[in-house]
């Protein structure tokens, strides 16, 4: 028998009443967990992406343990670079490294604006067999134009992201076509993958807390409006995450979002208040904080639920990716303090 359909997380998404808070975790699939590091043996980490059953598979892992609220495609954020015409490799410990990192009009230009059901099948693939598994929704997701270009740009991670800040104030133009061919790519990445069957989005502008308000709404707010004002009216929750994002709250918001992700750099009560509770919040304990023992993940858990006060629209989550050496059991921990709630 097929479980009933677990709905709360999309509900916190539309700011309706909940029985509990739901939860899921920013890599929920992946090292931390023992099935994953048995699978990772056997195939490389891209090949776990670009092959449905396998990328089905993994994302029901963490599933399949725990009673997550959520499942999130088990993918990267480097996929669309295959479909773009950008090598690429994925370097454990490290992240994405770019062969050849853009640097001159010629190589923005070239940049494909990909066909996600003929660049990338699998991707649509993976997300019509989660369907049929699943009994939560399903979350897709790409990284967002600033993430994706400081990656193109940079060739890889990077201590500040200067040099992707430094195109943007030195060659405007050239910014606004990149940002352009991005946003294109982006869009037709995630309409794809609700049009398969993503329930929700969520945009990883993971270095986006680089900028300054000013500068992000002068060179990326007009770009990320234009991703929500084409995926609105598909009807699936936008979920919009960056870290150290504090300064540019308010100007996030503006991207029509419906849910804003924050880490723990801010805190929970504070950042819905600036965000004038006109949307849904995502987050954030410090995923450090799932390195201490059960008691400490349990009470700082509490504080969260505390600082959102039973307000309808909180989806709890890490401020950030869960860590690898996060112990399987402050997971349970975790999970099952979220759904306790604050006064157990
Ligand atoms: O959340 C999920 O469970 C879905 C899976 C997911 C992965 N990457 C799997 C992955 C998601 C949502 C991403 C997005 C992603 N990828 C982001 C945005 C989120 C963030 O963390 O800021 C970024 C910046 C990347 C780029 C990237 N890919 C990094 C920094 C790394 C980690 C490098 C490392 O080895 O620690 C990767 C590789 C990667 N992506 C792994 C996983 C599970 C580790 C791969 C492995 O070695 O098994």
């Amino acid at each position: 028998m097929t479980k009933a359909f677990n709905d709360r997380f999309l509900r916190a998404c539309r700011r309706q009443e909940v029985d509990t808070t739901p939860i899921w975790l920013m890599r929920q699939a992946g090292r931390y967990q023992p099935e994953y590091r048995k699978l990772r043996e056997k195939y490389p980490m891209l090949e776990l992406c670009t092959t449905p059953e396998l990328a089905a598979e993994v994302t029901l892992l963490p599933l399949r343990r725990f009673e997550l609220d959520a499942a999130i495609l088990f993918s990267d954020l480097t996929i669309p670079f295959l479909a773009m015409g950008v090598p690429f490799t994925l370097k454990e410990n490290v992240g994405p490294v770019i062969a050849k990192p853009l640097q001159t009009e010629e190589d923005i230009n070239a940049l494909r604006i990909m066909e996600p059901e003929e660049d990338l099948p699998f991707v649509g693939e993976s997300i019509r067999i989660l369907r049929r598994e699943l009994s939560v929704p399903l979350i897709g997701f790409a990284g967002a134009p600033f993430t994706l270009a400081a990656y193109l740009v940079e060739g890889g991670p990077s201590r500040d992201y200067s040099r992707v800040r430094a195109l943007m104030y030195r060659q405007p133009e050239l910014w606004s076509t990149l940002l352009h061919i991005l946003a294109q790519n982006v869009i037709r990445f995630l309409r794809a993958q609700i049009e398969a069957g993503a329930q929700a989005v969520q945009l990883f502008d993971s270095w986006v807390g680089t900028l300054s308000p000013d500068a992000y709404r002068r060179y990326l707010l007009p770009v990320m409006q234009e991703i929500v004002g084409a995926l609105k009216p598909l009807g699936a929750p936008i979920i919009y995450f960056g870290t150290g994002t504090a300064p540019l709250l308010e100007a996030m918001l503006e991207t029509g979002a419906d849910v804003i992700g924050v880490d723990w750099r801010v805190s929970l009560d504070d950042a819905w208040r600036r965000l004038d509770y006109a949307c849904a919040i995502q987050g954030n304990l410090d995923p450090a904080v799932m390195l201490a023992s059960p008691e400490v993940v349990r009470a700082e858990a509490k504080e969260i639920l505390r600082r959102a006060g039973g307000r309808p629209g909180h989806i709890f989550n890490l401020g950030h990716g869960i860590l690898p050496e996060t112990p399987v059991e402050n997971v349970q921990t975790l999970i099952d303090t979220v759904h306790r709630g604050v006064s157990d």
